[in-house]
This record gives structure tokens, C-alpha cells and sequence, in this order.
């Protein structure tokens, strides 16, 4: 096994698992620092390329930024998300996993959970590509933005469907806008961490989409805590940049080598 997942299991009940999103080398090489995971998350479908779901984003773009994304790692276990339709079934999910392993040298894929594609998960992980789980809401089934796990049924519920991806091989898995009470359950009743999002600090770990923390993706559901309103910061720059140039104070009135 990978030394990087192991150091992630390792975590569970003992250090919480640090994670972001990023989609290019400028960011993964500022979070890498301090993140353990590091995704490239299919949600720059609407983040970065203004789609209006994650449905339509292709396993060239991931592979594209994972590429950009990869060079700017050092440390963190890093994640690329499988687009929706590239694991569609088992030989189609073999076939581009292990693409994007090879071309981007990733340390593992992420896919989305329909409670059905456990053996999806299985035949990854017996071809040895690590698979990182993801249940709750899952933009890539289901359409409603909305809190799971709010009766005993439906906590049993996800229960049985993280148990399952667990049993068929995922080191980890995501848990996205799960109940405080169904995020407890599975964490306690798991032996592979949970990350969350929307979800509950009891989960071994937390994930944010990176420009919705810093406020840039203009997205703020309740659960994302903006660290900094990054817009306002560029509109400012963008703003004197634009009376700089207007008055003639940029560039300097001297030759300069082009350089750093
Ligand atoms: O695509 C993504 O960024 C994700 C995270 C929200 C977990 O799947």
C-alpha cells in the first residue's frame, strides 16, 4: 500500500485528516503545506468553468488539471476525481482509472457513490488503483442540493452503503451534507476515515472546495466558512492596475531586464 494512504488510515482517532480542492499548480503548491489530501475535484465544472453541474466536465479536463495540479504537490496524498460516465461500468472504470493514474501520477481516484457501483470499487482495488468513496449528496446522481441522514431509516441507510464501499476497498470516504447523527454513526461504525463536507466536525477529516473558502467561487452554502473575500482583494488590485495604467504609472519609466 501506498506510504502516503497509510499515514491517512493512520489518522482515524487520532489526528484529524486536513483536505482541499485545487485545480491548478499556483494553488496545490500554497495548501500543499498543510493539507494530508489534496483533490482535484470534478466541481470545477461549476467553480471554475461556470457549468451549471458537474455532468458535462471530461476525463481530459481532470487529467489536464490534475497534470498542472501534480506539479505543485510535495507532500499530500493526492486525489483526482472520476467525471461522471468514465466509470460507467467495470472495463470502462479500469480503463480510464488507470489512465489517469499513469499520466497524472495521482495517488488515487475518487468516485461517486449511486449505492449500486460497489463493484466498481472492488475492481479498482484489485487492479491496485486506491479508490476514495463519496456518499450523501453526490452531484454526479443526484440533482437535489439537500441534507441526508435525517431519519433512523435513512441513517441506516447510508450506513449500509458506506459499509459496503468500505468492504469493496476504499481507503476513504467523503461524506457530503450528512446529518450530524448519520456522520457520527458511520464515522464510529467505520475502520476507514470519513472527510467531510457540509456534514459534522465528528468526521475523521474535512474537505472544502478551495475558492468557496476564499471567496472566489461566489457559492457560499451555509457549511462553507469563507476564510477571505478573495474577489474584493482582486477588484482592489484590478482597480489600481487599471488607474496605473490609465495615468501612465505603469510600467516604470525605465528599462528593466524581464525577469523575477
Ligand atoms: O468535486 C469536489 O470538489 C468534491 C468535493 C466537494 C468533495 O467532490
Amino acid at each position: 500500500m501506498n506510504k502516503k494512504i497509510r499515514k491517512i488510515l493512520k489518522k482515524k482517532n487520532r489526528s484529524k485528516i486536513v483536505s482541499l480542492t485545487a485545480y491548478s499548480k499556483n494553488v496545490a503548491q500554497i495548501i500543499d503545506k498543510y493539507c494530508d489530501i489534496v483533490l482535484v475535484g470534478d466541481s470545477m465544472a461549476n467553480v471554475l468553468y461556470g457549468m451549471k453541474n458537474t455532468h458535462k466536465i471530461t476525463l481530459q479536463n481532470m487529467i489536464q488539471h490534475a497534470l498542472s495540479v501534480k506539479r505543485g504537490i510535495k507532500k499530500s496524498l493526492l486525489v483526482v476525481d472520476m467525471p461522471k460516465g468514465s466509470y460507467k461500468n467495470i472495463n470502462t472504470a479500469k480503463k480510464n482509472a488507470k489512465l489517469i493514474m499513469k499520466v497524472t501520477k495521482c495517488d488515487a481516484v475518487k468516485i461517486e457513490s449511486n449505492n449500486k457501483n460497489f463493484n466498481i470499487v472492488k475492481a479498482l482495488t484489485k487492479i491496485k488503483v486506491p479508490v476514495m468513496g463519496h456518499i450523501g449528496f453526490t452531484p454526479q446522481f443526484k440533482r437535489k442540493f439537500k441534507l441526508e441522514g435525517d431519519t433512523r431509516k435513512k441513517i441506516d441507510d447510508l450506513l449500509k452503503e458506506a459499509k459496503l464501499i468500505e468492504k469493496a476497498g476504499a481507503f476513504c470516504i467523503v461524506l457530503e451534507c450528512i446529518t450530524q447523527n448519520a456522520s457520527k454513526i458511520i464515522t464510529n461504525n467505520l475502520n476507514i476515515p470519513t472527510i467531510g463536507i457540509g456534514s459534522a466536525a465528528s468526521c475523521d477529516g474535512q474537505i472544502l472546495v478551495t475558492d468557496d473558502m476564499l471567496g472566489l467561487s461566489g457559492f457560499y452554502p451555509k457549511f462553507v466558512k469563507k476564510y477571505l473575500s478573495l474577489d474584493r482583494l482582486i477588484d482592489k488590485s484590478v482597480k489600481k492596475y487599471t488607474r496605473d495604467v490609465k495615468l501612465n504609472k505603469f510600467p516604470a519609466k525605465k528599462n528593466f531586464l524581464y525577469g523575477r
